[in-house]
């Protein structure tokens, strides 16, 4: 019964295996509004990653294959993590990558007791399984903080054991893949830091922090945002040219990259004659929506309300 539904379950936890180039995942990277450095790094982190282990022992090197996106929610982490893999084609020697996504919460609501098994089944087993053929692969494991808890006593005390036993399974694949497959990468995304393991965090190659946007970066997502709805609306092509986005980006001081993209929405919601006509959206619009959506959370606290 075990054995019969771990390999199944595994497959379930495989969210997508995509070959990159895929044109689908092209625009991802550049969608995301952050500080070079951050991109830079990740991309540099994950080339270097698979080239070191490829030509040097581990005794050497130390790597574990394993990167760690973390910052608040909202921020770009999932989206940069899956465009990573379509910029990795650019770089490697056959111009070839490819993108496992994991999700691990399905692992986790595995019925008890089989947390563990179904973490071994798929990282140590099913994913290597389909990277067996060399090519560099990034295995996305999203949202890592219900795979990899610390395994202090406050957090034994709040996880059943099997949660902590799953914990164990991570460490163990992620030492049994290092060398036994030198081609794939984790990329692991996370909001809290402070819940992951020790050891876990310890075998972390490259921690890598993704802020809120800045003022300028607001303006450039709303910019990119309103651009991208040009097609559809073209005065919002307008809009996206106006020099009072810089106000509207003030008052959203501390959004994430989400939320301000959904100040467009909040904006077109406001009068019945922008809900006929998206198009109609001003830059007073957008300026009260902004401090709506500070004021109360705006769409999804408005939501609640009913
Ligand atoms: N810096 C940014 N620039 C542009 N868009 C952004 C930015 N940050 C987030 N977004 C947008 O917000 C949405 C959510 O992004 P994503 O899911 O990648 O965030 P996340 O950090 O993984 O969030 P969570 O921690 O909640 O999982 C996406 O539509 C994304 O395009
Ligand atoms: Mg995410």
């Amino acid at each position: 019964m075990r054995s019969e539904n771990a390999p199944s379950q595994a497959a379930e936890s495989v969210r997508a295996v995509r070959e990159m180039p895929d044109p689908a995942y092209a625009g991802l990277w550049d969608s995301i509004v952050v500080d070079a450095s951050v991109k830079d790094r990740l991309l540099r982190a994950t080339a270097l990653n698979l080239r070191l282990r490829r030509e040097l022992p581990f005794e050497t090197t130390a790597l574990h294959g394993l990167v760690l996106l973390h910052g608040p929610p909202g921020t770009g982490k999932t989206t940069l993590a899956r465009g990573l893999a379509h910029e990795l084609a650019k770089i490697t020697p056959k111009r070839q990558a490819r993108l496992v996504e994991v999700n691990p919460h399905g692992l986790m609501s595995a019925e008890h007791g089989e947390s563990q098994s179904a973490v071994t089944q798929l990282l140590a087993e099913y994913v290597p399984s389909l990277a067996d053929d060399g090519v560099p692969t990034v295995v996305l494991l999203d949202e890592i903080e219900s795979m990899a808890v610390a395994r202090s006593e406050a957090s034994l005390a709040a996880n059943p054991a099997d949660v902590h036993r799953a914990t164990d399974a991570v460490l163990a694949a992620l030492d049994a893949n290092t060398t036994a497959f030198p081609n794939l990468v984790f990329v692991a995304t996370s909001n809290f830091v402070g819940v992951l393991d020790e050891a876990f965090l310890s075998r972390v190659d490259v921690q890598i922090h993704v802020p809120v946007p800045d003022s300028a970066g607001i303006v450039a997502i709303l910019r990119s945002a309103l651009r991208s709805m040009a097609p559809a609306y073209a005065c919002l092509g307008e809009l996206a040219c106006d020099e009072q986005l810089e106000e509207v980006a003030g008052r959203l001081a501390g959004a994430d990259g989400r939320r301000v993209r959904k100040t467009i929405l909040e904006a077109m919601l406001g009068r019945d004659e922008t809900v006929l006509d998206p198009g109609s959206t001003t830059i007073d619009d957008l300026l009260a929506a902004a401090s709506r959506v500070m004021e109360d959370g705006g769409i999804s606290q408005g939501g609640s309300e009913g």
